[in-house]
């Protein structure tokens, strides 16, 4: 069955089975690996992606329930890695391994999306992601430090190039596979 859908901005289709889950599209059928697979139950959140600017797992996440809508990865956050939650995680040095790390960066963004100026209450509700080397302290912080960045600049994508780890940068541009 063909399923057509926007994915970062660009117009796709996928001729898959319509069961078959968003995540294992992105990773098997088109190859785009930055969003991780993890629990495979809606449970850790490695695998959030924005559907219609929704922070949402898609790993449980059927292919035919994202027909007409827009799908955005970490690939597509920003053009140059500038979205003001990928400028605060390398700046604070966030990911640890960084398996979790796109998923936790999507669901951020999701929350400030909503949200501008978050309190730690705010963040611990939105930020339900599982992170094994228990870089939550520091995710917390990076929250705080990304919503001033979006409030000094407040379109997403806009900011420059930022000095980077490689691995600050591969995790949070989904490069990392
Ligand atoms: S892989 Fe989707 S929530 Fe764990
Ligand atoms: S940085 Fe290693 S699992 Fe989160």
């Amino acid at each position: 069955m063909v399923i057509r859908f926007t994915l970062n901005g660009k117009s796709q289709s996928v001729d898959v089975n319509p069961s078959m889950p968003l995540l294992w599209v992105l990773r098997d059928t088109l190859n785009m690996t930055g969003t991780k697979f993890g629990c495979g139950m809606a449970l850790c959140g490695c695998c959030t992606v924005h559907i219609n600017g929704e922070a949402m797992r898609s790993c449980v996440m059927p292919i035919s329930a994202v027909g007409g809508k827009k799908v955005t990865t970490i690939e597509g956050l920003s053009a140059d890695h500038g979205h003001p939650v990928q400028q605060a995680w390398i700046e604070m040095d966030v990911p640890q391994c960084g398996y979790c790390q796109s998923g936790q960066i999507m669901s951020a963004a999701g929350l400030l999306a909503k949200e501008p100026n978050p309190t730690d209450d705010d963040i611990d509700d939105a930020m339900q992601n599982i992170c094994r080397c228990g870089t939550y302290q520091n995710i917390r912080k990076a929250i705080h430090r990304a919503a001033e960045l979006q409030a000094a600049a407040p379109a997403p994508g806009a900011g420059g190039n930022t000095e980077a780890s490689p691995s600050a940068s591969g995790t949070v541009t989904g490069g990392a596979e």
